[in-house]
């Protein structure tokens, strides 16, 4: 896969010129995460190799533009204001706007930028930032949706175990309204051995530390 390593080491070299806005080690590994699994259903619904290389390369930059938003807000615990959530949905159009100031602006360029866009709109025209709907949303940010949730709700330091262990339950709930249903559906089996898999070892781990506390 010799595209997968062109697109991790522009990720390491841009990161390079991001560390100075505290783009966070684990915002890399979520974006790692979330490129390996949308690459994955990218195999799994045989989209066309230059179609993969996009959306794993977006998908690795999916949410550079955290690195511009206030740590008081992107690490608050608690809820949100409505003037922090505003503020806190801009990372999409940060993160198309950062990578294009990074690179030539070629035809593929920009439709990463796109995809990276449209990575929080909803099936159902719920998301930002411009509530698009359907397939009006690239079939890679409608992909990197899913990945994004999935890597989301099974990240042990987020959500408890029962969480992670009604992930599919969860995703299930989303389907035609956050999630793209005829991509899920077809991704199902692999998300499911993905979280028996992977993220059963997260849990272990998760409950081990809770019982040395
Ligand atoms: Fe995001
Ligand atoms: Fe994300």
């Amino acid at each position: 896969m010799e595209w997968a390593i062109k697109g991790q080491s522009e990720l390491l070299h841009m990161n390079s010129s991001v560390v100075k806005h505290n783009f966070s080690l684990e915002i890399f590994v979520h974006s790692k995460n979330v490129g390996n699994i949308a690459l994955r259903i990218g195999e799994k619904i045989k989209l066309e190799q230059i179609e993969k290389q996009k959306l794993y390369e977006a998908a690795l930059l999916h949410d550079i533009g955290k690195s511009k938003i206030p740590q008081s807000i992107l690490y608050k615990e608690g809820k949100l204001s409505s003037e922090e959530w505003e503020i806190m949905k801009k990372h999409a159009v940060y993160s198309e706007e950062l990578f294009l100031s990074m690179v030539y602006k070629s035809k593929q360029n920009i439709e990463i930028g796109e995809i990276v866009r449209y990575h929080h709109e909803n099936w159902d025209g719920s998301g930002y930032p411009e509530n698009k709907a359907g397939e009006a949303i690239p079939l890679n940010s409608r992909i990197i949706r899913i990945a994004d949730i999935f890597d989301a709700i099974t990240r042990p330091r987020v959500y408890r175990p029962f969480k992670i262990k009604n992930t599919m339950k969860l995703m299930e709930n989303m389907k035609g309204r956050e999630i793209d249903p005829y991509i899920f559906d077809r991704s199902y089996n692999l998300l499911k051995d993905l979280l028996e898999d992977t993220y059963s070892k997260n849990t272990k781990s998760w409950r081990e530390s809770k019982e040395i506390e």
